[in-house]
């Protein structure tokens, strides 16, 4: 494999990667007038449709702040917080106003970019290790490395949520028909929502516990390509505590997805959404924000996209994310994010940015401590839970990150976890079933569904429903059964809870037993 510096002719030529739609997409010109004009200095603004300030409803905002921990010392500074006062006029009113910049909130963008920075240390920053090592008499490398510094760099835009961003990219970055790569089982709503409906291909690649595995990724692009079928150009990734296998992928895995990215040429959508929740030594040693950084910090080329959520850190209510990586594609997204949304909420970015603010650095780590903690607890509780209920009958991998517990069920290959769902809703306990993450299944599904359309166009006559459950059958049994369920254990109210919720599943897990080894029996 190559060295993952010096080959500057893997950098991104990013004119040849937008998809068809996104070429035609430019800045409403209106919308740029407005956003460079607002608030200049002595200016009469007259041409733009804003609402005046003191029209809008609320004249100061006070929140109370919760003290929800049972750490000492992370309640100790919640509660000296105790509570957010928004009242400068100039805030009141950005918080109900339009969002005017199309990257968000200026000092809640800087804040991201800064906290980006920070903790992943992104390559595309640093002077090229070729460039800064050439000798200094050399006019022409002085040059050359500014224009590539130039050329690559970082850049953040606040989103609203992660959904957003994920399906942004999707649109900016491909076009009907095209291939992605994603983890064999993924975060469905990308696919089910974003990739499926725009007539993507899904390509799963196969996991383990520490995320994709390089050797199945190489083979199955060394295979394609020598079919001669089109190659992917995006990889989609859940780096930590993925959902739904609860997955963490080391640094070194990491290089090494990156070095097939570079040879495949391939554009990494890193979704972190669950990077604030990593504990991989239990409750008694978190990190805080001492985090393992993600696939920006070895990002030599910019070619990748990271997303992040405040979801899982502050709160989904708030919509809030960012999307961060090379400058031209952060501004493609933040452009097709404005144009369908005008941008995340200014009452969310505002308040937020002043939460931050109010508690600054230590404040943060500590909320991040006490979060951290609080996962781990409860992630040792649910697997203390799956020991005392499940173990004759069930496998796990240990719980390190992220809110899911990944589950297999014992019963030689075959068994499928399927009809967990209504079994275990006769116990009264609801898990997710590995089928409705499966790539292979959503795919599957799709093209069922396609192919029903077509049909029913070509001849409705012969449509029955029993042709097309037969159908339907044929394409699951194509996927494979399918033996995981995922356990979200995180918002279970207690520990009692978790241990009744465990003790409800294996009913459930025995019944699907039994339904698997009657089906082989007949
Ligand atoms: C992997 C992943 N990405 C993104 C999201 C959604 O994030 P947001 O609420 O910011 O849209 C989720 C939520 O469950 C998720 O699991």
């Amino acid at each position: 494999m190559e060295e993952a510096h010096g080959d500057s002719s893997k950098f991104v030529d990013w004119e040849q990667r937008w998809s068809r739609e996104a070429r035609r997409k430019q800045m409403p010109t209106l919308q740029s007038i407005v956003s460079k004009y607002q608030g200049a200095p002595g200016i009469i603004g007259m041409h733009g449709g804003l609402p005046p300030a003191d029209a809008f409803p609320f004249s100061a905002f006070k929140c109370s702040l919760q003290s929800s921990s049972n750490d000492a010392a992370a309640a100790a500074a919640a509660a000296a917080a105790g509570s957010l006062s928004i009242s400068d006029p100039p805030l009141v009113s950005a918080a109900q106003q339009y969002n005017m910049h199309a990257k968000g909130y200026p000092p809640l963008q800087s804040w991201a970019r800064d906290i980006v920075c920070e903790l992943h240390q992104p390559a595309t920053l640093k002077p090229h290790p070729q460039n800064s090592s050439s000798s200094s008499n050399n006019t022409g490398t002085a040059q050359q490395q500014q224009q590539q510094q130039q050329l690559i760099g970082l850049d953040v835009a606040i989103t609203p949520g992660a959904s957003a961003a994920l399906d942004a990219i999707a649109r900016v970055l491909l076009n009907p028909g095209d291939a992605v790569l994603l983890e064999e089982f993924t975060y469905n709503h990308h696919a089910e929502a974003h990739l499926l409906p725009m007539g993507c291909e899904l390509l799963p690649v196969p996991m383990d516990s520490a995320g994709l595995l390089p050797a199945a990724l190489d083979a199955m692009l060394t295979q394609r390509s020598s079919a001669g079928l089109a190659l992917p150009r995006l990889l989609y990734c859940i780096p930590t505590g993925q959902n739904p296998t609860g997955a963490v992928m080391g640094p070194e895995r990491m290089r090494q997805v990156y070095e097939l990215a570079r040879k495949w040429d391939l554009i990494i959508l890193e979704d972190d959404a669950y990077f604030w929740l990593q504990y991989p030594q239990g409750p008694e040693a978190v990190p805080g924000l001492n985090l393992r950084p993600g696939f920006l910090s070895i990002d030599v080329d910019g070619r990748v996209i990271r997303v992040d959520t405040l979801a899982k850190l502050l709160g989904p209510g708030f919509r809030l994310g960012w999307v961060a990586g090379p400058p031209a594609l952060v501004n493609k997204v933040a452009l097709y994010i404005a144009a369908i949304s005008v941008g995340a909420s200014s009452l969310s970015q505002v308040m937020i940015h002043q939460l931050l603010l109010q508690w600054g650095r230590p404040g943060l780590e500590a909320y991040v401590v006490q979060l951290q903690q609080r996962y781990a607890r409860s992630a040792a509780a649910a697997e203390a839970a799956a020991a005392a209920h499940l173990a004759d009958i069930a496998e796990w991998q240990p719980i390190r990150a992220g809110m899911f517990m990944w589950v297999k069920i014992k019963a030689g290959e075959g068994v499928d976890a399927s009809p967990l769902m209504e079994l275990g809703a006769a116990e009264k306990v609801m898990v997710v079933t590995g089928n409705l993450s499966s790539v292979a299944h959503l795919q599957a599904t799709a093209h069922a569904q396609q192919q029903q359309a077509q049909d029913q166009q070509q001849q409705p006559e012969q449509q029955g429903s029993h042709m097309q459950q037969q159908q339907q059958q044929q394409l699951d049994k194509a996927a494979g059964p399918c033996p995981y369920f995922r356990v979200s254990f995180a918002s279970v109210a207690s520990d009692a809870d978790l241990q009744e919720g465990f003790a409800r599943l294996r009913r459930a897990v025995l019944r699907c037993q039994a339904l698997a080894a009657n089906g082989a029996a007949q």
